[in-house]
């Protein structure tokens, strides 16, 4: 496609392009549309943002008179433009480009794998990849197998099969772990054993207490017994566990009304919907808010539920690299420069959907600077806080509140009750952008009622959400847990509880993450992120790490290939406020002991030689 500029893609390539990030730089692409076509659009806002752009318009191709600008700042070109002649961007002012704010709250690290562990890694792999071959050939296993019928393509993915049994199969036993406990400090596991290399698993009949590194309890709120409890059990006894109906028919109780004001007012802004599930929150309201015809730029290590929502809505995806400012502005300009791809019309609208703590990298999103784009380019901003909200910033607003942003300046605010609420569910919370919606049913009956009466957001989201609309209310109980806990964080029940969770989740992040420094294992991500992804590298590490923190009551999550990078097999603590001091030295101990004799000690960075401090009150605010 970059080679050969003016030939359309068709079939598959169009998939392809839509998927990959655009290649080559805009000086070039402009300059190959100056020679090949007259349809070239550039938005009038764009003479706002920068010399370049001026220069564009300088060009003629477009003026404010003669064009027709669209909501997201996009012109047509008018056709008296005639040919453009387009200028590249300079080396000065590509360098200029800067994005000026460097607090510690950027501060982040993603060390580069050492040479020699990547080599290995690979090699490892490939290993591991032909002794499954090997085995599948000269061992057939004793499992069910798909039936050949004949005229009919295998109805499983073969490669799939072939991963699961003989490369996963060999550290299945470190995931699908069945707890018997609440996910609190710490977890009871259910022992299992395998007397078949994996194939099946057995009950011992014995538990295995461990102090939980493994699950989204942030501050704690995953607790059997407390105010959240007995409140929860107070409203199962009033209302029972389901409504039985959807939102839209019989399924609207006082609770879920109540539930959206707390959280409107939690968040800052003016309103907001709940679903009984998270994932289905991104999956089944994004389809509502950008169809085909619109653009989104979607950072690459986007959670699966954002990924399948996009997919379903239908619009064009540009994937943009992670948290990276400067690509995404790229993609901004090039979409706005040359509009739809077989069409060259304007996009309907631009959307750009990031997430506030990235749960596999432990990063926080470049907000201030991606507000700044935002407006700039006049893109709408998704923002999914499933990570951060309760577990970020001052107040535990999440990432607004972080970074001390007027949360009405996000567009669409998104985030789920599932780790720092210690419940389930997800909302999605804004204030009115009416505009957001205008081009979506455009001249249709359902456009003219919107205009009337719905100017909202949310009730927009009301009337058009499949998951308000077709899928089961949260249920009673689940929503107490949400509200108490959620008051709690808020001050709201007359006591500072919320506050020391808080506190205690920013200084126990704090104080793990330095650790781990220290002992010389590289670990990725903000060091405000209680998320911890610590770098193993090689898939048989991940299964020896789990496996041995085990034994000494640790409970962690593994994450390899496919989940990531197949360089970056990880092991990923989650830290909550629940955890102790005492707890935590005791894990890091055994880490350091571990990091040893597995050979973890990756990292090349300086190694603070002083002892690290467990954080006080005002050093954590
Ligand atoms: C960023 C993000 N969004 C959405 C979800 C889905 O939320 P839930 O697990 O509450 O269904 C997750 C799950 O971990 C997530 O990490």
């Amino acid at each position: 496609m970059v080679g050969d500029w003016r030939r359309r893609p068709v079939g598959r390539e169009r998939q392809v392009e839509s998927q990959v990030p655009w290649s080559g730089t805009i000086g070039t692409r402009i300059e190959a549309m100056a020679t090949t076509s007259r349809r070239t659009c550039v938005g009038t806002t764009l003479t706002e943002i920068s010399e370049t752009e001026q220069r564009i318009q300088a060009n003629g191709i477009t003026s404010r008179l003669g064009c027709r600008v669209n909501n997201n700042g996009y012109a047509k070109a008018h056709p008296a433009n005639g040919h453009p002649r387009f200028i590249r961007e300079s080396k000065d002012e590509k360098e200029n480009r800067t994005y000026p704010i460097k607090l510690s709250k950027y501060n982040e690290s993603f060390e580069k794998v050492p040479f020699i562990t990547a080599a290995l890694t690979h090699f490892g792999f490939y290993i591991l990849m032909f002794l499954g071959f090997i085995n599948q050939l000269l061992f057939t296993p004793n499992v069910a197998k798909e039936r050949k019928r004949k005229g009919y393509a295998p109805l499983y993915e073969n490669f799939e099969q072939f991963y699961l049994r003989y490369v996963y199969r060999r550290v299945r036993d470190c995931w699908n772990r069945p707890i018997c406990s609440v996910p609190g400090a710490t977890v009871v596991l259910k022992d299992r054993t395998t007397n078949d290399y994996g194939w099946t698993f057995e009950f011992t009949g014995t538990e295995t207490k461990c102090i939980n590194l493994g699950s989204y309890n942030y501050l704690g709120f995953a607790e059997s017994t407390g105010p959240c409890a007995e409140e929860s059990i107070r409203t199962l006894k009033k209302f029972g566990c389901s409504s039985c109906s959807s939102r839209l028919e019989l399924g609207s109780m006082p609770i879920h009304n109540e539930l959206e004001q707390l959280t409107a007012r939690f968040l800052g802004v003016e309103d907001a919907i709940v679903f009984g599930m998270g994932f289905a929150t991104n999956t089944l309201n994004l389809p509502s808010l950008v169809s085909a015809g619109s653009l989104v730029l979607s950072d690459e290590k986007n959670h699966a539920s954002v990924i399948l929502g996009l997919r379903l809505s239908g619009a064009i995806i540009r994937v943009f690299k992670h948290n990276n400012v400067k690509h995404l502005e790229d993609c901004l300009k090039k979409a706005i420069l040359l509009g739809q791809q077989n069409t060259g019309e304007p996009w309907k609208k631009i959307i750009i959907v990031v997430e506030g703590i990235y749960s596999m990298e432990g990063s926080i999103v470049h907000l201030p600077e991606i507000l700044k784009l935002k407006k700039k380019y006049k893109a709408y901003l998704y923002l999914d806080e499933a990570h951060s909200t309760g577990a970020i910033g001052k107040r535990g607003r999440g990432i607004c509140d972080y970074y001390d942003v007027d949360p009405r300046e996000v567009d669409i605010l998104m985030g789920t009750f599932t780790k720092s609420f210690g419940s389930a569910g997800g909302y999605i919370a804004g204030t009115k952008v009416a505009n957001i919606l205008r081009n979506k049913h455009k001249n249709t009956a359902v456009h003219l009622f919107n205009s009337a009466f719905l100017q909202t957001l949310i009730n927009y989201l009301r009337v058009h959400s499949h998951a308000h609309s077709y899928a089961m209310s949260m249920s009673p109980p689940i929503a107490q847990q949400i509200i108490t806990s959620m008051k709690i964080i808020a001050g709201e029940d007359g006591t500072d509880a919320g506050k020391k969770r808080t506190k205690q989740l920013a200084r126990n992040t704090r104080y793990f993450r330095r650790k781990l420094n220290q002992i010389g294992v590289i670990t990725y991500g903000n060091e405000n992120s209680p998320v911890v992804p610590m770098l193993v590298y090689l898939f048989s590490k991940i299964g020896s790490v789990v496996r041995t923190l085990t034994t000494r009551n640790i409970a962690t999550v593994g994450v390899g290939f496919p989940a990531t990078p197949l360089m970056e097999g990880r092991i990923r603590f989650c830290l909550s406020a629940a955890h102790t001091k005492e707890q935590l030295d005791y894990v890091l101990k055994n880490i350091e002991d571990i990091s040893g004799t597995l050979g973890l000690k990756y990292s090349n960075k300086p190694r603070d030689p002083n002892p690290i401090e467990y954080y006080s009150d005002s050093e954590t605010e």
